[in-house]
């Protein structure tokens, strides 16, 4: 926000003070925090996206804000016009987490003329400097956490194997997916390439460049599933097993999952390690039964407090709190970031870190 427009913001917010001072505040807000937030999520299909998107809206309402809130039902077209329609609403600052981070470009040059705020949420927006921040979990870290278990749960560093894996990735147009595959990749690959991890489909990236061809577009959980259902169909006719599913996110471990019960392993027997994301509830529900092994936990609430600062610091005409100003070049600029840790939630931790934190309830997961 331009310094003239925070000028204008702040003296049209003594006006007012000055005014609800006189009188009764018809409004009922009893004053507080002035400012409109457009936030712009993918869908309501993967539960993350709701916490993220419920959660920061109630958080700025709270506030005394007024925060706009869509879901674009993975539609780039659709997010698109939402975005321009919050723009001409006259939002001061735009939340967005991307469903193609390489399309943005030209509505966030409308944004930019009008001095709107732009931060990223969760997934980078590419291909413009008009991003101001960026807020997210660190994505090479939640693909390392997943490789470091896999590599730790199977004694690989003891030379163990070999052990047959299938490796999944993200959506192709989602810039987290290629970090997360890369956090993985780096771990695994050496393993991959010395013999101790096989992979009987010959879908191994030979690089982390080449990540995106065994990418699943949307995170579609039914697209995971019959991918597994055509490598199982393929390469597991002799009677070998999947000893270990590499899977970047909790939608595609569930659809893996599916496709595991349907070829008849079951868990605590022939079951495969089996890694995921976002600690939802139909993952933790598996976690519990055997049937996942691991997710990575992003607390939400963690990351809706980051973008709060964020928009109180712009309101504020102030710099926001950033922890990293070089990891995320998005084409156009390496955009200033807050970077949060993720962490690992295997069976023995979902009472103590996620029922007991309050993310999530006993009763979601029939404890
Ligand atoms: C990623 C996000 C993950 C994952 C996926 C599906 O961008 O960081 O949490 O779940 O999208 O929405």
């Amino acid at each position: 926000m331009s310094m003239k427009k925070i000028i204008a913001v702040a003296a049209a917010t003594v006006m007012t003070i000055g005014l609800a001072a006189c009188s009764s505040d018809a409004a009922g807000t009893g004053g507080g925090s002035e400012g409109s937030v457009g936030i712009s999520m993918p869908t309501r299909s993967l539960e993350r996206w709701i916490n993220d998107g419920e959660g920061l809206k109630a958080q700025l309402e709270d506030a005394g804000y007024s925060a706009d809130l869509q879901y674009a039902d993975d539609k780039a077209d659709t997010q698109i016009s939402q975005i321009q329609n919050q723009i001409a609403s006259g939002v001061d600052v735009l939340v967005i987490a991307a469903i193609d981070g390489e399309l943005l470009a030209p509505v966030l040059a409308d944004a930019k003329a009008q001095d709107i705020a732009v931060i990223s949420y969760d997934r980078l927006i590419n291909g413009t400097p008009d991003v101001d921040y960026y807020a997210t979990f660190d994505n090479y870290k939640v693909g390392q956490l997943q490789g470091e278990f896999i590599e730790e749960q199977l004694g690989l560093a003891d030379g163990a194997g070999p052990f047959n894996l299938e490796p999944f990735a993200g959506s192709p147009d989602d810039n987290n997916a290629k970090f997360f595959f890369s956090g993985a990749w780096d771990v695994l690959l050496p393993y991959v390439e010395n013999g101790q991890l096989v992979v009987p489909s010959g879908k191994a990236p030979a690089s982390n460049d080449d990540w995106a061809s065994i990418g699943i577009l949307g995170w579609k959980s039914d697209s995971a599933q019959s991918e597994l259902d055509n490598r199982l169909g393929s390469f597991y006719t002799g009677g070998e097993k999947i000893d270990v599913v590499l899977s970047p996110n909790d939608s595609l471990a569930q659809g893996i999952a599916a496709s595991l019960r349907s070829a008849g392993y079951t868990a605590g027997t022939d079951w495969p390690l089996l890694t995921g994301q976002d600690a939802d509830k139909a993952s933790v529900v598996n976690i519990l039964a055997g049937e996942q092994s691991m997710t990575v936990w992003k607390d939400t609430r963690e990351l809706g407090n980051v973008v709060f600062g964020f928009i109180e610091a712009i309101m504020a005409g102030e710099e926001p709190e950033i922890n990293d100003t070089e990891t995320y070049d998005n084409g156009e600029k390496v955009v200033p970031a807050f970077l949060i840790a993720p962490e690992v939630v295997v069976k023995d931790d979902v009472q103590s870190k996620l029922i007991d934190s309050g993310f999530i309830q006993a009763s979601d997961v029939g404890l």
